[in-house]
């Protein structure tokens, strides 16, 4: 039985459809791309824009006939990396013999230290993806993108990124034998610059914030300057996207098969969360999870939270903003998702929610003195709003809850630089003594 899901009308594509003269593309159970506004269906390609509305673009597959019990036994004999979900990606299916980060299959930490002091009687979880190749979420969704930039034939990858996606396309690029030359807003944290530029490929800082970068991107790529360039969050969008599915997958196998009944995820374009929503869709239609009712939350900085704004004022339209946050990874003031982030916390009966920076200073270390785990001020956003969202009574803590920790303490070093050495004595036993710190 074939199984197509996410497209909203007409009849099922012909896997690797592709326009008069050009070769089928192998990318696994990927048969067409999809518009999510008027359903249209396009052939696989490097685009983005529906021609008929410009809605955005999305994967359509024909999954195998496989029944659900095969499928599960398949996924669990595969690779511990994103590629054990290979058939419910746009991949070939010999995706893990060739060169990639191979990244996933990150822990799903039981949370109990935390739960306990934000007043939870149901387990948490945090979805810990910082230890990832490039230490962010960022490496599943460039892991699928470029296997679409090999089927399309590019050699230079490209991104527009806040910081963590440019480590990312360098990296992979360099295992995989890419050109590269991302784009960042020049102000980033300097473990971001340097964790983009080690690997070798350009990295280029734009005098301007992250909605100028991806301006100038776009504009790049309909240049000669710019042509047989894979942008991996412009026009190989559609596939870069279907990283962030795995999330899901992961988090519904880690809990034996089963939905979590609460998630909060970081927003920045919005892409991650409306992926993770697809991807738990997906599971249910394959029959791989039960289904039942799951609330989904967004989390922005409140110096970067046009989302959030729009959910609280219960408008559907994204009033875009210039960020000011220390949370620079999710610094979007224009969120490309935004509305799409509106629908699935609605639809879900879920919500968006902000914390100003001293909550996320608050949170980073809060999850790293409950649990050990340091994130990057993107996770401080997530866990400050997860408190916020019990305090507020948003969210329920006798459900069973994920927080997904998207990136690395390590690359955000400055917004905690208060911690470190708690005393500093001489090297003798008064000393030590001195200082209150002998047990007798
Ligand atoms: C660490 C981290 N978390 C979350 C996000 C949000 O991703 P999205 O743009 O898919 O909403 C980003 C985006 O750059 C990020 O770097
Ligand atoms: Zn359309």
């Amino acid at each position: 039985m074939a199984i197509t899901v996410t497209t909203a009308s007409g009849a099922a594509p012909s896997p690797g459809l592709r326009p008069g003269g050009l070769p089928p593309v192998d990318l696994g159970p990927a048969a067409a791309l999809s518009c999510r506004e008027c359903g249209t269906r396009f052939p696989l390609g490097p685009s983005f824009a529906c021609l008929e509305c410009f809605g955005p673009l999305e994967i359509a597959y024909e999954f195998g006939s496989e029944g659900a019990e095969e499928l599960r036994k398949r996924i669990e004999s595969g690779p511990a990396s994103i590629w054990r979900y290979a058939p419910l990606l746009p991949v070939p299916a010999d995706v893990a013999s060739k060169p990639n980060l191979n990244p996933g299959w990150t822990p799903l930490v039981k949370a109990d230290n935390l739960g306990r002091e934000l007043g939870f009687t149901a387990q948490l979880h945090v979805k810990d993806d910082s230890g990832n190749p490039t230490h962010s979420f960022k490496d599943r969704v460039v892991a699928c993108a470029i296997e679409a930039a090999r089927a399309f034939g590019y050699t230079t990858l490209s991104c527009s990124s806040t910081g963590n996606l440019a480590g990312a396309v360098g990296a992979a690029a360099a295992r995989a034998g890419f050109r590269s030359c991302v784009f960042i807003p020049h102000d980033l944290e300097q473990g971001k610059v340097v964790m983009a530029g080690v690997y070798g490929g350009e990295l280029v800082g734009i005098e301007g914030n992250y909605d100028d970068v991806n301006r100038f991107c776009s504009e790049l790529i309909g240049d000669p300057a710019g042509e047989g360039w894979g942008f991996v969050n412009v026009n190989l969008r559609p596939y870069y996207g279907e990283g962030s599915k795995t999330l899901a997958y992961e988090i519904c196998e880690q809990l034996g098969w089963r939905l979590p009944e609460q998630i909060v995820i970081p927003i920045a374009s919005g892409s991650q969360l409306t992926k993770i929503d697809k991807g738990l869709r997906e599971l249910i239609e394959l029959g791989l999870v039960e289904d039942r009712p799951y609330r989904i939350f967004g989390a922005q900085a409140e110096g970067c939270s046009p989302v959030s704004a729009a959910f609280k004022a219960g408008r559907d339209v994204i009033k875009p903003v210039k960020p000011d946050t220390i949370a620079k990874s999710l610094a979007i003031g224009n969120p490309a998702d935004g509305p799409y982030v509106l629908d699935i916390a609605r639809r879900t009966g879920g919500a968006v929610e902000d914390v100003t920076d001293a909550e996320v200073v608050a949170a980073i270390r809060l999850l790293a003195r409950t649990e050990g785990i340091f994130a990057e001020t993107a996770g401080g956003v997530t866990v400050g709003v997860l408190k916020k969202l019990v305090e507020t009574g948003q969210l329920d803590p006798a459900k069973e809850t994920v927080a997904i920790n998207t990136g690395d303490g390590l690359k955000t070093l400055d917004a905690v630089s208060e911690a470190g050495m708690t005393t500093v004595i001489r090297p003798t036993l008064d000393s030590f003594r001195a200082a209150g710190l002998a047990s007798a």
